[in-house]
């Protein structure tokens, strides 16, 4: 017989005690789903609500971008560092430790080489795939004022239907064509658009006039990203700038992986963004450690 004496004899029902709740504290995302929340809350450390992610997607269209050309070796001891990262399935499945932990943002948009038209992407991977591979959330290009907008838009919301059904999010990544200003305006426009058409983050390019209307004009978090490489110093500062006016974290690829420390520079950018560490400080934790080597080699 089963042992079921006193199973609810208990007394601790704190009847003078409301009722606690948790929600994930989210910009915009109070009402999603319980699994949609605890996936951003992998992504978006819970004590800041900002994110480190790590991209290095950029094979999906331009092959072994310099940095990338062994992923195994270059990125692999950088994951420690990373709140996440965006990749492909490919570079998941044949290189990516599973008992890394890491959580991955899997680009899900794909098609056209840097030899032809860019906006004129497909879907790329089913979000069954995407469950199958644990992934926290999936990444499309969205192409506002590109060739293929509309059919880039209809990417991204058929993206978000089906993850809508499995309680995972999708990140719209606005992607600025060559002939376009990445100005507050444009950005503004692209940003909002993806967010009103169900993306649960955004990820787009930094301007330096009126980002923080940017952050404000849309209604969920906005990831900074990193785009070419930089000066490690000029880069921190960007991201500083951006946390600054409103950004919830960045999503970083060729400023920390082209970088000729990239395990650093991971992590000066981690205290930035999770420190609102001054860029100049972060600058000189950057150079502190391969200083401190060159002196003893010396
Ligand atoms: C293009 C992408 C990328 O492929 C990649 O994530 C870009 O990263 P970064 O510009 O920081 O090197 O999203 O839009």
């Amino acid at each position: 017989m089963a042992d079921t004496d006193d199973a609810t004899g208990g007394t601790r029902f704190h009847p003078a005690v409301p009722a606690r709740s948790y929600p994930f504290r989210l910009k915009g995302c109070g009402s999603l789903d319980w699994g949609m929340q605890s996936r951003l809350a992998r992504i978006f450390r819970p004590a800041t609500g900002r994110t480190v992610m790590l991209a290095i997607d950029h094979g999906y269209f331009q092959g072994p971008t310099t940095g990338l050309e062994r992923v195994d070796l270059s990125i692999i001891p950088l994951l420690q560092h990373a709140d996440a990262l965006m990749t492909t399935r490919g570079m998941v499945r044949s290189t990516v430790p599973p008992a890394a932990g890491v959580p991955i943002v899997l680009r899900a948009s794909g098609g056209p080489s840097v030899l032809k038209e860019l906006s004129d992407e497909q879907l790329a991977v089913s979000m069954e795939d995407a469950a199958r591979i644990n992934a926290s959330a999936v990444a499309v290009q969205v192409f506002i004022g590109g060739e293929f907008e509309t059919q880039s838009v209809h990417n991204m919301t058929r993206l978000v239907d089906a993850g809508q059904r499995y309680g995972i999010p999708v990140l719209a990544v606005t992607a600025v064509g060559k002939e376009l200003t990445r100005d507050a305006r444009y950005l503004r426009l692209a940003t909002r658009i993806c967010a009103e058409l169900g993306a649960h983050f955004v990820k787009t390019y930094f301007c330096t006039d009126g980002f923080d209307t940017v952050t404000a004009g849309c209604p969920v978090p906005l990831v900074l990203a990193g785009g070419k490489k930089l000066p490690e110093l000029d880069a921190l500062t960007m991201a500083y700038q951006a946390i600054e006016g409103g950004a919830a974290g960045v999503d970083m690829g060729r400023n920390i992986f082209q970088s000729d420390y990239p395990e650093a520079m991971i992590r000066a950018v981690g205290a930035v963004v999770h420190e609102s560490m001054k860029p100049q400080e972060a600058y000189e934790e950057f150079v502190r450690p391969h200083t401190q080597q060159a002196d003893g080699a010396s």
